[in-house]
């Protein structure tokens, strides 16, 4: 199948099937946003559940965050992000619209690796470059990608403040009440699952670049000299983790960012790319923040964020490992791991192949017709145990079954039951594997026991 034909096909089913929708439909969309309907927000609570369980809950040596979106404006002018979260924007001279200059380049295979915006200006004018309409493009200027919004009535410099662009700075800034309340040992981290926003010049590729999305991130707080072993040890348990939601680790790739690549706070970074129908692109970071940001909040705030080493009986300022990880990123990543066509007499099945894990709902119910009380009462028995059991269960009785099969495989539910007559007589029902489309009787009283190992709980 082409690339873009499988976004095409991605987009359609997300939308047909209730898991993406455009934002503001309603009233003609607003560019880069997107609602996640009802399957799309269970695909993503499975998601930042799994990650919070794996890296925080089955954890000794991690703690947990909500921090606030809107946080005090000292805290992106000490952490640099007032001054240094920008883009190289481009303007057509034309139509007004507006580009990232990188992107452009990038797209045209120019080496901008290092590149100030002065020197892309300069290669856009040496080679007549043009913007994807055509026209002429203007000088690259620096864009600053933080969210402004006013706080209070008046609306003045002082109320001015900022969506946070990462929740990172939420942990930094938490740093010393943690400490404080739990006096943990180096090495230990926190993290959090939040909303970030910025104010992307070009939001695009579907879910990918918004200016609206969910990190989940980590802050490992370790002694300075630790930083290769545990750098090597985040980007084992990332990997780790990618395997368990069903990444398809094929097109899982490790990208070193060079040093003129790297954020301004980062020593060491490494990118996670993900082979996306429309490129290989970012998928997660992992980043070597040193001291960087603990330094500049203390010398922002006057606040010491230390720990007391209590053998040499030294203040020291931990250093910091950032696995980095985007909810949107990781649902599109999923869903094209996931997408199959297959010809079955003629008819093309499509299904995803979701880890049940992960798949929004995990078994679907069905009495075989739905006319028949005698079944829908069975299977409604059925079904309220395993509901109970297991949560995310269905109830499915709308249509025929070759229907209900086709609209379960499509979002991806890994098994169907189904209560016929023999189940009334033999105590068993049918149970379908979305996968392989092979169908097994098993009995009503082992249905829990069989599940569980399936999804491995
Ligand atoms: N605290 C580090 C940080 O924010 P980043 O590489 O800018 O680093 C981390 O972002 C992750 O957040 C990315 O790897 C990606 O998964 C996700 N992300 C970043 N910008 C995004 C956007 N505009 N839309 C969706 N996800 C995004």
């Amino acid at each position: 199948m082409k690339t873009h034909e499988l976004m095409e096909k991605i987009i359609s089913l997300s939308k047909r099937r209730g898991f993406i929708y455009p934002g503001s439909e309603i009233y003609g969309g607003l560019a880069g946003s997107y609602d996640f309907g009802p399957l799309g927000s269970m695909l993503k609570k499975n998601i930042k559940d799994s990650w919070w369980r794996f890296f925080v809950e089955n954890r000794t040596d991690m703690y947990g965050l909500d921090s606030a979106i809107i946080l005090s404006p000292s805290v992106w002018q000490a952490s640099g992000h007032a001054a240094g979260f920008v883009d190289p924007l481009v303007e057509d001279l034309k139509t007004n619209k507006r580009y990232r200059a990188d992107h452009i380049l990038e797209d045209l295979n120019f080496d901008i690796k290092g590149k100030t915006v002065e020197e892309m200006s300069q290669i856009i004018k040496d080679h007549g470059v043009k913007s994807p309409e055509g026209n002429p493009l203007g000088e690259v200027r620096t864009f600053n990608m933080m969210l402004e919004t006013q706080l209070g009535a008046v609306q003045d410099a002082k109320s001015k403040t900022f969506l946070r662009p990462e929740t990172a700075q939420g942990i930094f800034v938490n740093f010393k009440n943690i400490v404080d309340t739990f006096s943990p040992k180096v090495p230990f981290g926190v993290g959090q699952i939040g909303k970030a926003f910025r104010n992307e010049i070009a939001p695009k590729d579907f879910i990918f670049r918004g200016r609206e999305f969910e990190q989940m991130e980590i802050e490992y707080f370790i002694r300075e000299e630790d930083w290769e072993k545990e750098f090597m040890y985040w980007k084992d348990e990332m990997l780790e983790w990618m395997g368990t939601i069903g990444l398809d680790m094929n097109h899982v790739h490790e990208l070193e960012v060079s040093a003129e690549d790297r954020a301004h706070y980062s020593k060491r970074t490494i990118d996670f790319e993900f082979d996306y129908p429309f490129g290989r692109k970012e998928l997660y970071g992992l980043a070597y923040r040193g001291s960087y940001d603990l330094s500049k909040h203390m010398e922002g705030s006057g606040e010491k964020l230390q720990i007391l080493d209590q053998e040499k009986n030294e203040w020291f300022t931990p250093h910091v490992i950032e696995p980095s990880f985007g909810v949107e990123r990781t649902l599109l990543a999923l869903l094209v791991s996931a997408y199959r066509e297959e010809e079955i007499d003629g008819e093309v099945r499509t299904y995803l192949a979701l880890h049940p894990n992960i798949a929004p709902i995990k078994i679907a119910v069905s009495p075989l017709l739905r006319n028949k009380p005698e079944l829908v009462e069975k299977a409604k028995e059925v079904f309220g145990v395993l509901k109970r059991e297991f949560g995310n269960v269905s109830w499915d009785d709308n249509g025929n079954i070759g229907k209900r099969y086709r609209r379960q495989d499509e979002i991806g539910t890994p098994f169907c039951l189904v209560i016929d007559f023999d189940s009334l007589e033999k105590g068993d029902v049918t149970v379908r594997d979305r996968n392989t489309t092979h169908q097994e009787r098993v009995s009503i009283d082992s249905l829990i026991p069989y599940f569980k190992e399936k999804f491995s709980l």
